[in-house]
């Protein structure tokens, strides 16, 4: 299958807006990306601009789709950079539609600042074109998992009636998710830890189910280690993958090859 000029199940070394120019039309189901945090890194010579890939994603989103935007913000000089939120504005006033703000809770975080509280999150902007399309809640066990229990119902003349109550066996989960990080966390794919700020394999797998469907086609368009590649493929999604460091790319494509040789 072919995207614009790109065979789909693929990472390229490639600018992701030059590569999403080639792209048609709302072609992209689904979308789970993290952007560098923050410093304006010089990548190959590019400077990281969001502005440009969000106005990109809106033309390639299907109607429906979803865009999830994983984003940390800095601390400098006592100051938090906010930089999570304007991107989230400008996602909005480009025609996204912020349909939730999701956060990633890190089990494990190191201690960072004398005089603030450990930060052990992260925004997962939830971004969609319309409504979603699809979504597939994820579940949770209730308390009692289901087992009947005895409820008292007092009535207006003061009779206690006994009536038997069920709970339901399961839930739709929070809108806070709780990942561990790190080797055996994120991933058991040690080489993944040569790229230095990789997502949790758990957090791109709970978004695949949660906004696509089987087939769809999810696109990371800063594809880092390729763990969103990597979870599409394990969930048969169809994917592609973009990213700007050929270190990095090539350090994905191995991991993806790696990870397909042990499917089969
Ligand atoms: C936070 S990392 C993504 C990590 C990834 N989620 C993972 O689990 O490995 C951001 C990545 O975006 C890449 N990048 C930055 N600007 C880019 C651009 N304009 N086009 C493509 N890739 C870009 C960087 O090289 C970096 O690998």
């Amino acid at each position: 299958m072919i995207l614009g000029c790109f065979e789909i199940d693929n990472i390229y070394h490639i600018e992701c807006v030059e590569g999403m120019k080639k792209f048609p039309e709302d072609c992209i189901d689904l979308v789970v990306t993290s952007p560098p945090y923050d410093d304006l890194r010089i990548y190959n010579g590019y400077i990281f601009n969001y502005e440009t890939i969000a106005i990109e994603l809106f033309r390639v989103m299907k109607s429906g789709g979803v865009v999830v935007w994983v984003v940390g913000d800095k601390v400098k000089n006592g100051n938090r950079s906010l930089t999570s939120f304007k991107q989230a504005l400008f996602f909005q006033k480009i025609g996204f539609n912020v349909h939730d703000i999701m956060i990633y809770q890190k089990k494990n975080t190191p201690f960072m600042r004398s005089n603030a509280y450990t930060n052990c999150y992260e925004f997962m902007f939830v971004f969609s074109k319309g409504s979603p399309k699809t979504f597939n809640p994820l579940k949770t066990k209730t308390a009692r998992n289901g087992i009947e229990r005895l409820v008292s119902n007092k009535r207006s003349d003061g009779v206690n009636r006994k009536v038997l109550g069920e709970l339901k066996p399961e839930k739709t989960l929070t809108n806070i998710w709780d990942y561990a990080v790190g080797l055996g966390g994120s991933t058991n794919d040690k080489y993944a830890f040569e790229h230095p700020a990789i997502f949790p394999e758990k957090l791109a797998h709970d978004h695949i189910i949660s906004w696509s469907n089987e087939n769809d086609i999810v696109f990371d368009p800063m594809s880092g280690s390729g763990t969103t590649c990597k979870m599409a493929k394990l969930n048969n999604r169809r994917y592609l993958g973009m990213e700007i460091s050929k270190e990095y790319t090539e350090l994905s494509k191995k991991r993806l090859e790696v990870f397909s040789n042990q499917l089969f």
